[in-house]
């Protein structure tokens, strides 16, 4: 058993196929945006291949996906042992980010299917809604609902950033599922990612044990001041939303390097009303995430924007609201699958280290109701939300052993 691989071709050729269905021209990447005519298409995609795989698939009322293996000696009173990822992406994306997770998972049903290897526990392969939150947030929306942790009601209701509900968004490509919403707790949750950064890569490590993840604290700013003529008006009469928002941005730079340590805050996205080379801009909408592995200093990020934005909203003449459009704690994942990955990687022959996760996943949300753990593989140039986004057959081929190994110790082997 310990000598058992997972066939990297059939595994690439998988990841190959899916990045076609919103292919960016002239780039390896994708643009599935959740919930949009591709994010159906790519989901029709996966579902059929867990059909081939004799897979009981389920949807469930915010559209996750869970497929269902169990082999002739499976028991399956038993809670199954879940893997899985999400296979929406940012507008411009990469082929890797989630969808590795999900299509490895389907890898390691089919060589367990080859191998005749029975299980105890079921296995399930799943992917969830929205876990990009680049349309709707926030992100990790679907498996924020898997587990309880937003009802689904508030969650069908969201808004996207072109103006439509979740909910007949889902039911246009037909993914208003009926299984129930929260889902079963697995026995435990393993997530196979890309890094997304780009400690491994530089360090030449293979595989990266994930113990933990930032706190993620997004927040949408408007800024309301008054449209004027660029050319007449003098600057101390200005209200200048584009000003403001340009202010806040650096802002935004200036405070993360200050707080140093794992602090990050990125402005990615303004919107100025009335755009126009000639007009001062009446209103500016943007966004800032901001990101710390300690609660405490992501508390003292926020702060720190909220009497900026008092500040420069006083000495601008404009008014700032905000709204926040994701919240999440840092997560600490279970010490005990962190070990595990790291033995089971070293069994391999595989390099590792344990890491920190900068970006947000479902297993965050996993964690909430059973033992949850993260394996990450390297990122060329730490390049990722990036059609350029890459890692090698080789390493994927590593990640996916890894997920195979611990994820048949998990649903016990039955000899
Ligand atoms: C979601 O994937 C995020 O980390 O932005
Ligand atoms: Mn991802
Ligand atoms: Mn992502």
């Amino acid at each position: 058993m310990g000598q058992l691989r997972i066939d990297g071709n059939r595994l690439w050729g998988r990841l190959d196929e899916l990045a076609q269905i919103g292919a960016i021209p002239e780039t390896l990447g994708s643009s599935r945006l959740a919930l949009t005519k591709e994010d159906g298409l790519a989901r029709d995609l996966v579902v059929s291949w867990m059909q081939q795989l004799e897979m009981k698939v389920s949807i469930d009322a915010i559209g996750n996906v869970v497929g269902l293996w169990h082999g002739p000696d499976t028991d399956r009173s038993l809670l199954p042992v879940m893997t899985g990822s999400h296979i929406d992406t940012v507008r411009s994306g990469g082929r890797f980010d989630g969808n590795l997770g999900v299509l490895a998972g389907l890898e390691i049903i089919q060589v367990i299917r080859e191998q005749n290897i029975s299980t105890k526990h079921p296995i399930a392969v799943s992917f969830f809604t929205g876990e990009e939150g680049a349309r709707f947030a926030p992100d990790m929306l679907g498996s924020l609902v898997y587990v309880g942790g937003l009802d689904l009601k508030t969650a069908l209701k969201t808004t996207s950033v072109d103006g439509k509900r979740l909910g007949s968004e889902l039911e246009d490509i037909g993914y208003n599922g009926t299984s129930p919403c929260p889902g079963i707790a697995p026995k435990i949750f393993l997530e196979l990612h890309i890094e997304q950064g780009p400690v491994l890569e530089n360090e030449g490590v293979d595989i990266g044990a994930v113990e933990n993840v930032q706190g993620i604290s997004w927040t949408e700013l408007i800024i309301e001041g008054q449209s004027n003529h660029a050319g007449t008006t003098p600057m101390e009469m200005r209200k200048d939303a584009g000003y403001v928002a340009g202010r806040i941005s650096t802002y935004i730079r200036e405070i993360s390097n200050k707080i140093g340590g794992t602090q990050v805050g990125t402005v990615g996205k303004i919107d100025l009303v009335p755009n126009l080379v000639n007009v001062v801009a009446s209103k500016a909408s943007m966004t800032v995430d901001l990101r710390n592995t300690s609660e405490q200093m992501l508390r003292e990020a926020e702060d720190c924007l909220a009497s900026f934005c008092d500040q420069i909203a006083f000495q601008e003449g404009v008014e700032i609201t905000n709204k926040s459009l994701a919240r999440f704690e840092p997560v600490e994942f279970n010490q005990q699958l962190v070990d595990q990955v790291i033995s089971t990687a070293e069994n391999l022959g595989y390099t590792t280290r344990r890491i920190t996760s900068g970006a947000g996943h479902d297993a965050q949300m996993l964690a909430r109701v059973c033992p949850s753990a993260m394996i990450f593989i390297p990122s060329k140039e730490g390049l990722s939300h990036n059609p350029a986004e890459y890692s090698s057959p080789e390493e994927i081929t590593a990640g996916a052993n890894v997920l195979l190994h611990m994820i048949m110790d998990a649903a016990e082997v039955n000899s």
